[in-house]
């Protein structure tokens, strides 16, 4: 379906879950965040429902995310109800790898096609900082676990404080270029004050070919990152907040001091 400013709106990121197994300095605070609860979080069910109906709005690319969506329960399973949905042609994952290794193989199999990983250093000390704890072992056994399982092609996140060319930044593309794996620059985004920039060798942040909507893990779709809009599924069913999502996508980004990248998924 077209938005107002004749955007073709065909790509549905989907949060699963607000939980993660990280703690990325610049997305979660150490502590003190309180989960949501069981029964905010939508159900599978409730989860292929919305697909069902978005493909025939016309999106045909999805994306599960989190959080971390690997911490979900059943993970796989929703996987594979997403890939047999006729019509949904691009079928990936936004994950941090931490449990990539122990699940590679079963998402390739459920019809998960490929894999975005979030990296920022090759540095073990530098990752543990950044992430407050995280191995960087298990992120290269995942991402290693991802290529042997056909999860391709694979795309490395890498959160870039100053410029692509920042010591950090060097490393991780130098790995990706070594892998043949795509790099993708972000720079550190602010929800709260509505900073932005253009993705570096990607789409996103870039307001005049955005095509994206977003289902946050407690059902609401939002039609911009960088706004506080959204309408719940469960309150105004799924074909009503679909058309409210896309009608209601703004021009450009603004303002969402209210988000949180752990609720609307990066
Ligand atoms: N700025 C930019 N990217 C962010 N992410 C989380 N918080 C921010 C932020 N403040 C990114 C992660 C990951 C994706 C899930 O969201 O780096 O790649
Ligand atoms: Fe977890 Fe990703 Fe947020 Fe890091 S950026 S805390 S890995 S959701």
């Amino acid at each position: 379906m077209l938005d107002r400013y004749k955007r073709q709106i065909s790509y549905l990121r989907i949060s699963v879950t607000d939980r993660c197994n990280l703690r990325c300095t610049y997305c979660m605070p150490a502590e003190g965040v309180v989960p949501m609860s069981h029964n905010d979080i939508l159900s599978y069910d409730e989860i292929l429902d919305l697909v069902k109906v978005a493909v025939e709005s016309g999106i045909n690319k999805v994306r599960i995310t989190g959080g971390e969506p690997l911490v979900r329960k059943g993970i796989v399973s929703l996987v594979e109800m997403i890939a047999g949905v006729k019509g949904i042609t691009d079928l990936a994952m936004t994950t941090n790898a931490i449990l990539l290794d122990e699940f590679a193989k079963d998402l390739k199999t459920a019809g998960l096609q490929r894999v975005n990983i979030s990296l920022d250093t090759l540095d073990p000390d530098n990752y543990a900082k950044i992430t407050r704890g995280g191995n960087i072992q298990q992120v290269f056994n995942g991402i290693k676990a991802a290529e042997d399982a056909g999860l391709w092609p694979i795309k490395i996140n890498c959160v870039i404080t100053q410029s692509s060319d920042e010591p950090d930044a060097l490393m991780v593309r130098d790995f990706a270029e070594r892998n043949g794996y795509e790099i993708r620059f972000i720079h550190l985004m602010d929800l709260e004050n509505g900073f932005f920039e253009p993705v570096e060798g990607g789409d996103g942040g870039n307001c005049a070919i955005c095509n994206r909507i977003r289902l946050t893990s407690n059902g609401f779709l939002m039609p911009c990152l960088f706004s506080t809009k959204g309408f719940s599924i469960r309150e105004m069913g799924i074909n009503e907040a679909l058309d409210e999502a896309i009608q209601n996508k703004p021009e450009s980004g603004g303002k969402n001091p209210e988000g949180n990248f752990y609720n609307i998924g990066g």
